[in-house]
């Protein structure tokens, strides 16, 4: 095993930001502008301002949706039409993957696992002709724990980290405050429950850095996530932490910190009071289908968020799963895909850079970018027209129909990528 040391990952200062990217707001293209149509008048609820103003104020809450039930919404975003935008928040990826298309808009590493992990699998087929037993629990929740330096009772097995944004309510939140642009499950869980949620909304000028003061005091539930879909943000860990406050549970979902080389802001192997982690092996292994993932933290807050679970939550696969994608071979794979996907995004943001009219948020640090272009509806139609299925931004809180999120795949694939657009934007 190679657990990560809790001491390198747990001592630095305070409101150091470790790794704040460097360049600031700047990248090939400069900052993004404020996108269209989500730049409409400043909506505030004033008891839920900030306690003290972001020193760069741009840290905005943008809209609260109220407790007294699923759609008693207080604030409605600019440009809401609908009487209800939970549509909007169920929209991912994968339904603009249309059949046949060449997918850069579902951000799954692969098109399916490993041969080495299927067989695991396979031969854990076996197993399904019992219960999982507390053995079985205690196996995967020990092989994640070593993964990350903790003990296994800070480890719960869950059904991809979306089953844990759905367990949100057990912890009876009374404002969540949400960070935006981001993954929307979990607004959408906290609603649909009718928990009260404000949302955060970062700045693009700033390049979408998180900024602490920026969060309502009032919150006793924040979420966000490192790095950040769909900004491809990557949060200082020290900025994070600055969020944490008795009474309150700081969610940082990293889905995706396994793509980035080292993981160095990942909070995982933390061990904080409030602070909960969630872990997802969809993207790294290929396995959007098996549904499997696991939160981190401590053992209360892990049962508090259990508490209205089923007996035998997630089956013998995903348990099965969570060994095999923990042992030492998979994390050397894992730390290998990670470097690649490194240099794979940097040749796409070296070929996209230049093409005319085309701004990419930078820097990115996921496996996917963040594009914004004029009428980025119409060029989403052309890519389809050219075979190519690229996810739409509109559909995240302070994004707008220009934006458009791209996966980083291989240098072959990604030429076709670039080759495209180069023939929708002209060559520049
Ligand atoms: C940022 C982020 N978090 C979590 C999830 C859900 O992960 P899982 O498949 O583990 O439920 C996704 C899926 O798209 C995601 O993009």
């Amino acid at each position: 095993m190679l657990p990560v040391q809790m001491k390198e990952m747990c001592t630095f200062p305070e409101g150091t930001g470790r790794s704040r990217p460097a360049g600031g707001t700047g990248g090939v293209n400069g900052p993004f502008a404020p996108p269209i149509g989500t730049n409409g008048p400043f909506t505030s609820w004033d008891s839920l301002r900030p306690a003290r103003r972001t020193r760069r104020g741009d840290g905005r809450i943008t809209a609260a949706f109220g407790a007294h039930g699923p759609d008693s919404a207080l604030v409605r975003l600019p440009g809401m039409n609908s009487g209800d935008d939970r549509d909007s928040l169920r929209h991912h990826g994968d339904v603009d993957a249309e059949h046949g298309l060449l997918d850069f808009a579902v951000n799954v590493r692969l098109d399916r696992p490993p041969a080495w992990l299927r067989h695991r699998l396979a031969a854990a087929l076996d197993r399904l002709g019992r219960y999982p037993s507390a053995a079985d629990d205690l196996a995967a929740r020990s092989a994640a724990a070593a993964r990350h330096g903790r003990t296994a009772d800070e480890v719960l097995p869950l059904a991809g980290a979306a089953e844990g944004f759905a367990l949100l309510p057990s912890l009876r939140p009374r404002l969540a405050a949400l960070v935006h642009p981001s993954f929307t499950e979990p607004e959408l869980a906290l609603r649909t429950a009718g928990v009260e949620v404000a949302r955060v909304q970062l700045d693009p000028a700033d390049g979408y850095r998180l900024d602490a003061t920026a969060v309502p005091e009032q919150a006793d539930l924040v979420v966000l996530g490192n790095p950040t879909n769909p900004t491809s943000v990557l949060h200082p860990a020290a900025e994070i932490r600055r969020l944490l406050r008795p009474g309150r549970v700081v969610l940082v979902d990293e889905a995706f910190a396994d793509t980035v080389p080292g993981e160095p802001e990942s909070l995982a192997g933390c061990r904080e009071p409030g602070l909960l982690v969630f872990r997802s092996l969809t993207k790294m292994w290929g396995l959007p289908g098996l549904r499997a993932g696991y939160a981190l933290g401590d053992p209360e807050l892990l049962r508090r968020l259990s508490r209205y679970r089923p007996h035998w939550p997630v089956n013998a696969l995903v348990l099965e799963a969570m060994i095999a994608c923990c042992e030492p071979a998979a994390l050397a794979e894992s730390g290998q895909a990670a470097a690649e996907f490194e240099e794979h995004r940097a040749g796409l943001v070296a070929e996209l850079d230049g093409i005319p009219g085309l701004r990419i948020a930078l820097p990115a640090r996921a496996p996917f970018l963040l594009l914004q272009v004029a009428g980025g509806a119409e060029v989403r139609e052309a890519l389809r027209q050219h075979g190519i299925a690229v996810r739409r931004g509109d559909t995240f809180p302070g994004l707008g129909p220009d934006h458009l999120r791209v996966a980083v795949r291989d240098p072959a694939q990604n030429a076709l990528l670039v080759k495209a657009l180069r023939d929708i934007l002209g060559r520049g």
